[in-house]
């Protein structure tokens, strides 16, 4: 079948007689997802073009008009005027016609010896990854820099730190800050890890078992940025381990960006109202005109739904599969295309939304003390002291419940109503309840004194730096 008696175009149809069902096709059809792949497609194929060129089954007059062929069909693909129609199956199918176009079947059919949709998509698929993992650590480092920026504003912010969402003790808001961008640091660590075992190139593994072609996979993976090639043929073509640990870490930066997007959701509620969306990342009412709604934040919340749910779905497409190559891997794309288009749709928006919220600083230090936050602090003093924890412990439990029934607060009591609670209470601990005192004594490593928030500022930078320079490329 060729291109030109105006049938579809078919990359298996020599041993068939009649063509296959309408209803065969249409679930075969893999084309209007997979035609993302085009450039790493081409790319692959350049290099393979290169090895038969090296083998000897090409000569260098068919090298070059291959290569022109390829580059042309990459620029007719981008402006284009080269599209998939309904009869392409996938991505190879579509590029193979438009390569038998272009050079016609004598040279053209020469391109697929000793290779196998199954080396190419496990190929392309990788390259794919590798490539949008580098931007998808971009717009990280765009997240982790509009919190860093943040959070170098309010290292000395006083904020009310919680557990179980109740106030527990004063914290600085930027280390609260700091606290996500050290969450999305190890997203980030874990793409640079996983990328390192995404180098290994398929190519050459043919459909199974490699090819009896002189071919040479080694440099077919130096020529495609890989670092090595894969050392089984039969796993290369079956295994997608580096497309469900990339889920995996989608998914993570998902669970990641909910929690973030939980806690701008609450801090932008009029009870908390510790910051001020800009108008430019929030959204009103169709009814209730005074409406100023977090939907970014929600959204990112939201979304990580479908980025756990990718990773389920490729894990159970993958359970149980028999080696080598089984066409339920075709399964594998759309999660991973959805995980992708996720990450780069809301890590912009929410970075955005981070950038220009104001933070209530007023409103976070007069709350920082509410709910007895300083009573830790009270305890420790006494342990300084000499006194047991456990008798501080409660000398200040009752200290607490005594200010709840004559509604004070610990700093509001007499001198006598403290001793009357318990002997230890002497005057003088009044000067551990306040706030900026009770954040400066949390000195030590990883302490929320706003010095150490510093600290982890400045090591921060380094780190993100470096993150940068690697999604980079160098
Ligand atoms: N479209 C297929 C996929 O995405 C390409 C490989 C097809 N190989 C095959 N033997 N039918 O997995």
């Amino acid at each position: 079948m060729t291109v030109s008696d105006g049938k579809p175009m078919r990359l298996w149809g020599g041993r068939f007689e009649g063509g296959p069902a309408d209803a065969l096709t249409r679930l075969s059809v893999s084309v209007h997802f997979d035609w993302r792949l085009v450039p790493y497609d081409l790319a692959a194929s350049r290099a393979h073009a290169r090895v038969l060129h090296r083998a000897g089954l090409l000569d260098d007059d068919e090298l070059e008009r291959m290569i022109g062929a390829l580059d042309d069909l990459e620029r007719a693909c981008k402006a284009g005027e080269f599209r998939p129609t309904v009869e392409d199956e996938d991505v190879h199918t579509a590029l193979e016609r438009g390569l038998l176009e272009r050079l016609g079947s004598q040279l053209g059919g020469k391109l697929r010896a000793g290779r196998s949709r199954n080396d190419q998509i496990a190929t392309d698929l990788r390259l794919y990854l590798r490539d949008h993992a580098r931007t998808i650590v971009s717009r990280l480092v765009e997240l982790e820099t509009a919190l860093m920026t943040q959070a170098a504003a309010h290292a000395e912010t006083a904020a009310p730190g919680m557990t179980h969402l109740q106030h527990a003790q004063p914290v600085s808001f930027g280390h609260q800050l700091l606290a996500h961008v050290h969450a999305f640091a190890r997203d980030i660590d874990r793409i640079i890890d996983w990328d390192k075992r995404a180098a290994v190139s398929p190519l050459g593994s043919g459909a199974l078992a490699g090819s009896s072609l002189p071919l040479d996979p080694v440099a077919v993976a130096a020529e495609l940025g890989f670092s090595a090639a894969a050392p089984n043929s039969m796993d290369a073509v079956a295994e997608r381990d580096f497309a469900a640990e990339f889920l995996f870490d989608a998914a993570m930066i998902g669970v990641h960006l909910s929690r973030l997007g939980e806690e701008i959701v609450l801090w932008a509620s009029q009870e908390f109202r510790w910051i001020e969306m800009s108008d430019a990342y929030s959204t009103g009412s169709s009814i209730m005109p005074q409406k100023k709604n977090p939907d970014v934040a929600e959204l990112a919340r939201g979304k990580t739904g479908r980025l756990v749910g990718n990773l389920m779905a490729l894990l159970t497409t993958l359970k149980g599969l028999p080696l080598t190559y089984n066409r339920d891997l075709q399964e594998d794309k759309e999660p991973v295309f959805d995980s992708v288009d996720t990450l780069l749709l809301v890590l912009p928006a929410m970075a955005g939304l981070v950038d220009t919220m104001r933070v209530n600083t007023a409103r976070l230090e007069a709350s920082a003390p509410d709910g007895f936050a300083l009573a830790t602090d009270l305890a420790e003093l006494l342990v300084r002291r000499g006194v047991p924890f456990r008798d501080a412990h409660e000398a200040v439990g009752h200290l607490v419940v005594y200010c709840q029934s004559f509604d004070k607060d610990m700093g509001e009591l007499t001198d006598d109503e403290l001793s009357k609670i318990n002997e230890y209470l002497t005057p003088d601990v009044r000067d551990v309840l306040n706030v900026p005192g009770a954040l400066a004594a949390r000195k030590a490593h990883g302490g929320t004194a706003p010095d150490r928030v510093r600290d982890q500022l400045t090591a921060l930078r380094e780190s993100v730096d470096a993150q940068a320079a690697w999604a980079a490329g160098s």
